[in-house]
Parts: structure tokens; sequence; C-alpha cells
């Protein structure tokens, strides 16, 4: 029986506990070995982190960047995590353009002698806008990267693997306001909605193929690659924060921290992984629950322009 008197517990919130140490893995060694992983965006930020953990499974890994002075520091950073000789190598392709995709699969296939048994499709656009400031060309821009270009490179990978008649596994980067709506980030909300829509049509399509397909979210994960909007729109909510291990951020988040990219990467590698292959057409959202934060009484309302200091709406050019 509970005595009221008697001494007290330590009910402290702690939050969630750390991840494991980076190097950790949770799958066996050599998971991926002979595999090949395709990691578009791979060059810098979370999608490096994605790849470096396929990497340190023993995966061959190729990263596609738009830019390729980001290629080489990348490649130099998984190579150092590689186990089991993993061979790592990068294509530039700007996956907007329909007619470079099928390229990109040839170098991959060229360097590797296969196929890529798995496509992580993390490369993105985005920045903050109100709607009513937005271009046609800002929209389209978002859109055509995000979701079409999604669209682009897994279409590639479903049409080898059906071809070949081999197996495949694809993991889609999304983003908890493809459920929510995303107020400042129109086009890459409704995006990232139509990439989660995408997962859960491919998932049946190619199902009877052997082709799974998934989605993946993040939550806040400071990374040294974070774009200055994205500094600047934590920095306008959380004043004085920084980057990673900044209580200011931490507190904000039910887990009483914020993720480690690394904690992406597991769940990428998990969820290509022999032991997820009855997981499909599933979106994982790995952000400690900071998305289900909901009351009926919030903070008071500041607009999409306030938040982004910017003074009323006047129509213009
Ligand atoms: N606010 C409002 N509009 C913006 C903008 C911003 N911060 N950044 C770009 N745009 C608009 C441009 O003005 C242009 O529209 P316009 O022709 O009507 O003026 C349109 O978007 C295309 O921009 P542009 O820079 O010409 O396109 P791009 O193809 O060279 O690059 C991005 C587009 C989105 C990739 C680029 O802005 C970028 O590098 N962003 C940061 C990186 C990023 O998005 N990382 C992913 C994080 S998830």
């Amino acid at each position: 029986m509970t005595d009221s008197t008697g001494p007290a517990r330590a009910t402290t919130p702690r939050g969630l506990p750390a991840p494991p140490p980076a190097g950790a893995t949770a799958l066996p060694p050599g998971t991926y070995r002979g595999s090949l992983v395709l990691v578009t965006g791979g060059g810098t930020g979370l999608g490096k982190a994605v790849a470096a953990e396929f990497a340190r499974l023993g995966a061959d890994v190729m990263i596609v960047s738009r830019r390729a002075a980001h290629l080489e520091p990348a490649l130099e950073e998984l190579a150092r995590v590689s186990r089991d000789g993993g061979a790592m190598t990068a294509a530039v392709c700007d996956i907007r353009d329909p007619d470079r995709i099928a390229e990109v699969f040839d170098a991959a296939e060229a360097a590797h002698g296969r196929a890529p048994d798995v496509l992580v499709n993390n490369a993105a656009a985005n920045f903050p806008v109100p709607a009513e400031d937005m271009s046609p060309n800002a929209w389209r821009t978002v859109v055509d990267i995000t979701l079409n270009g999604t669209f682009y490179m897994t279409r590639e990978f479903g049409r080898r693997h059906l071809a070949a008649g081999t197996p495949g596994s694809v993991i889609a980067v999304g983003a908890s306001y493809a459920w929510t709506g995303g107020p400042g980030f129109a086009h890459s909300a409704a995006a990232k909605a139509g990439v989660k829509n995408l997962v859960e049509t491919l998932a049946v399509e190619w199902g009877p193929y052997g082709i799974q397909v998934n989605g993946l979210v993040p939550g806040l994960m400071p990374h040294e690659d974070m774009t200055g909007d994205i500094r600047a729109n934590l920095e306008r909510n959380s004043p004085g924060g920084g980057l990673g291990g900044d209580p200011d951020h931490d507190v904000r988040q039910p887990a009483l921290r914020v993720g480690a990219p690394r904690e992406l990467g597991w769940a990428a590698t998990f969820l290509a992984s022999p032991y997820a292959r009855f997981i499909s057409g599933h979106t994982l959202v790995v952000d400690g629950a900071n998305w289900q934060r909901r009351g009926l009484v919030s903070p008071p309302v500041v607009t999409v322009r306030e938040q982004m200091g910017r003074g009323p709406f006047r129509e213009g050019p």
C-alpha cells in the first residue's frame, strides 16, 4: 500500500535517456556488407549522418549532392567510419532534372558493380516564407526538389529492381508537418505531405515485387550544416539558443533533450534491414514526441509575419 506520509520519491523529470555513444550500432556488424546504399543530399547534415551509419555496418555508399564541394570532405568522413572495406563514392546531380537520374544509377552500378539495394531520399529544399510573399518560382523550386526529385529517384530505383526481379528498400525523409501543416513553410509542408503519400502508394504498388517503401521524420537534431534560415528560426524562437546541447532547446522538447543525428541514422539502418522486412508504407517519426505537443491553451499566437520579423503585407512585385 502507498503511504502518502512516507518518504518522497524522486519525481524530477529527467527526460528521455541519452542515446548510446557515437560509433555504437544496434544491428550486427556487417549487416549491410555487400549492399549498396544511395543517399541523396548525403554530403552534409542529417543525410551524411544516415550515410555514416550504413557505412559503419559495412555498406558501400554512394552520396549524391547538387554541390560537388560537399562531396569530397563527406567521402573522407564516411571512409573513416566504414567497416569491412565498403567503397564510398559520390555523384553530382540535381534531382530536379529527370534526365540526369538514370545517369546517377548507371554511375552507381559502374562504380559498385551492383544496383543500389537501398535508396535514401534525403535531399530537400526549404526556407521560411509567409505564403502571401512566396513567389510561384519559390513554391515550384521547393516542390520540385523535395517532392518531384524524390519521385524521380524512387521511380528509377523501382524500375531497375522490377526489371531485375530483385528486392530493395526505399526510405524517404519526411517532416511532421506533413500531418499538421507547416505555417511559414507552405511549400515544404505540402511537398512533404506528398512524399508521405507517395510512400504509402508505392509500398502497396511495389510490395508484391519485394520493394519496401518507408518514410522517416527527424525532429530537432542540431548539426553543423544547419542552414542559416534554420539557425535564425531557432534563435528567434529561443533567444540566445545555439546548437547542440543548448539547455534552452532541450527544455522545449518533451524528451528534455534534442536528438542526435546518429539516432536518425540508426532508425534508417533498422528500417532498411532484414529485421524490418514487414514494415512498409510506414512513416516513422524520430523526434521524442515533440510533434505531438498539443494543448487547448497554447502560447499567444504570433503571426508568421511577426515570427519572421516582417512588417505588414503590402501588395507589390
Ligand atoms: N525566401 C523567399 N524566397 C526564396 C528564398 C527565401 N529564403 N530562397 C529562395 N527563394 C526563392 C527565390 O527568390 C526564387 O524565386 P524568384 O525567382 O521568384 O525570386 C526561388 O526561390 C528559387 O530560388 P533560387 O535560389 O534561384 O533556386 P536554387 O535552385 O538555386 O536554390 C534552394 C533553391 C531552395 C535549394 C536554395 O534556396 C537553398 O540552397 N536553400 C538552402 C538549402 C536547403 O534548402 N536545404 C534543405 C533544408 S531542408
